[in-house]
């Protein structure tokens, strides 16, 4: 338990380091990031995704990258943002597209992010493609639900994340009710202190089901983002008891994880999605996936090893 606590400070220490992420970028995925990062860039993606599409997954994909600090370069993450949804819309392929919105100004004013992710969502809604706002540390949840309402106001194809481990979140969901929210409920990834976050892992599970209960039984679109055997076991039962149909909610995990669990609740019947990133700024994301599960740890050495 003590060793699992430390590795998880460990790494998310390291994920926020910017001499290791500029070090990374010059490496590349090869060492080991490859498993759980779909590529460099969008095209070394599109042959994974057809393959999920082929394999009954439904994907969404995230251009990884945050923090950014200067208007032109959340400008220049906007138009890739809007190419990857013509790239997606050409090559046919059954794919949503998450985004967080520090890439896109958030850190920078609230103008700049709206009109960025006013662009983004009018391309998106083209081709009916769903954008959802991922969520990122506690800091940025408020400012980041003020525009998610703000937006869908004028957008249907519009959802985001609710993290479980924040004391707030069922607060959160209440508020969201009134939107029609698509929400992806998730435990929650980034370092919080125990003056907004659940310290205890079995307060955050216990969270999550509340979470997934509520937004459910409100008749909203739920995804569940989760690995955990207990939320999907959960929300399978909830759905049966209460007649809820398949359409209402899906499964969503990250690309490279539960690989048999994902086909096994596609033959089931159920919606699946897989969250593939890509992108050079891949170092957080992989960072923060070796913090949440030591064995993700062994794998990802593996990796480097397998060239
Ligand atoms: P958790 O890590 O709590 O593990 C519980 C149990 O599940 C383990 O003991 C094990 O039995 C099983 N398990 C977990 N991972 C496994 C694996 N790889 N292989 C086998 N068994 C495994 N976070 C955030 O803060 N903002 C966001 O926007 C998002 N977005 C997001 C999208 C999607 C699609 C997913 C799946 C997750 C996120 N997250 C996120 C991350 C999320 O908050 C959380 O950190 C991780 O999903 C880990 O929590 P789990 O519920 O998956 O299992």
């Amino acid at each position: 338990m003590i060793l699992e606590a430390i590795s998880k400070n460990f790494f998310l220490y390291l994920s926020n380091n910017k001499l290791l992420d500029r070090l990374a970028k010059r490496f590349g995925t090869s060492f080991g990031a490859d498993k759980i990062v779909g590529g460099e860039t969008f095209s070394q993606a599109i042959p994974l995704i057809k393959q999920l599409n082929h394999d009954g997954l439904q994907v969404t994909v995230d251009h990884l990258g945050e923090f950014v600090e200067s208007e032109a370069e959340s400008r220049k993450r906007c138009q890739e943002g809007v190419e990857t949804i013509q790239a997606i819309a050409h090559h046919q392929l059954d794919s949503e597209m998450s985004l967080k919105l520090t890439s896109l100004g958030l850190d920078i004013s609230k103008e700049l992010v709206m009109e960025n992710m006013e662009r983004v969502l009018e391309e998106a809604a083209k081709y009916d493609i769903t954008v959802t706002i991922d969520m990122e540390d506690s800091s940025r949840c408020e400012p980041t639900l003020e525009i998610y309402k703000a937006l869908k106001e004028k957008h249907a194809n519009l959802g985001t994340v609710i993290q479980s481990y924040l004391y707030r979140s069922n607060d959160y969901v209440d508020e969201l009710q009134a939107y029609d929210p698509y929400l992806r409920l998730v435990k929650g990834a980034y370092k919080e202190s125990g003056k907004v976050a659940f310290v205890d892992k079995q307060e955050v599970d216990a969270n999550l089901k509340r979470l997934i209960e509520k937004n459910l039984l409100n008749g909203h679109y739920t995804a569940v983002g989760s690995h955990d055997d207990a939320m999907i076991d959960f929300t399978k039962k909830l759905v049966r008891e209460h007649g809820i149909s398949k359409d209402q909610f899906e499964f969503q995990m990250l690309y490279g994880m539960r690989n048999q669990t994902q086909s096994e609740l596609v033959k089931e019947g159920y919606t699946v999605r897989v969250y593939l990133p890509y992108g050079e700024d891949w170092y957080g994301y992989f960072m923060r996936r070796l913090a949440e599960r030591p064995a993700n740890i062994a794998f990802a050495v593996k990796g480097m090893f397998k060239k």
